[in-house]
């Protein structure tokens, strides 16, 4: 329209219309876009202030599915082995039911020197990785390192499962109570 016709046109054609010119006035058209800018910032904030209210595993997270937390205990229970190292073994060498994952001395040595072999497996139910985010523990099991990008203290496998595997295996852990589980 602005190309098509000059200035004395387009007066005459918003006067035909009953389009005051005012209405349309440089300062209006500013004052529409920004208000128009300003709800939608306001509508964003209050998405993300929304979102992050319920960040995982706080005040009222969405329960994890049924098969989600099945497959990560598949995969920790029957396929990874973890409670190997990190369930402690009563007198027998058999594992502790109740003290599931809890933390476990692993009562080996290397007979080679193995540079920063741990002995002890740490507690992993959910009261000992609460400095763990759901996000940090399926990438650390992705990338087989921890948030900082070091890796695990052998014999601790560093994995590099799948994201879905990991992501299970995150939320599997994280919905552990202490002897909840086995
Ligand atoms: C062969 C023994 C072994 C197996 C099997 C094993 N872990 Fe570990 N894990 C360790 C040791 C030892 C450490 C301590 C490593 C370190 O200090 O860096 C560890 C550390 C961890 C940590 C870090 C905990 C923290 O607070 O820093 C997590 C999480 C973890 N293991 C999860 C798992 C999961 C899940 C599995 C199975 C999918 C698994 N581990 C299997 C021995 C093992």
């Amino acid at each position: 329209m602005w190309i098509i016709y000059g200035e004395g046109n387009v007066r005459a054609y918003l006067a035909s219309s009953e389009v005051s010119v005012r209405d349309t006035s440089i300062d209006s058209v500013q004052e529409k876009t920004c208000m128009h800018n300003l709800s939608w910032i306001v509508s964003l904030s209050l998405t993300l202030a929304t979102l992050s209210a319920f960040p995982y595993g706080q005040s009222s997270p969405p329960r994890p599915k049924a098969d989600v937390l099945a497959r990560g205990k598949y995969i920790v229970d029957r396929v990874s082995m973890c409670g190997d190292c990190h369930t402690p073994r009563g007198e027998k060498g058999e594992p502790v039911a109740e003290k599931y994952l809890q933390g476990a001395d692993l009562g080996v040595e290397p007979t080679i020197p193995i540079p920063g072999f741990a002995r002890v497996a740490p507690d992993i139910t959910a009261k000992a990785l609460t400095r763990w985010s759901a996000e940090d523990l399926a990438k650390a099991f992705e990338v087989g390192k921890r948030p900082n990008g070091e890796p695990f203290r052998p014999p601790m496998p560093g994995y590099r499962m799948d994201r879905k595997d990991a992501e299970a295996v995150a939320v599997y852990l994280k919905s552990l109570e202490p002897g909840s589980s086995k």
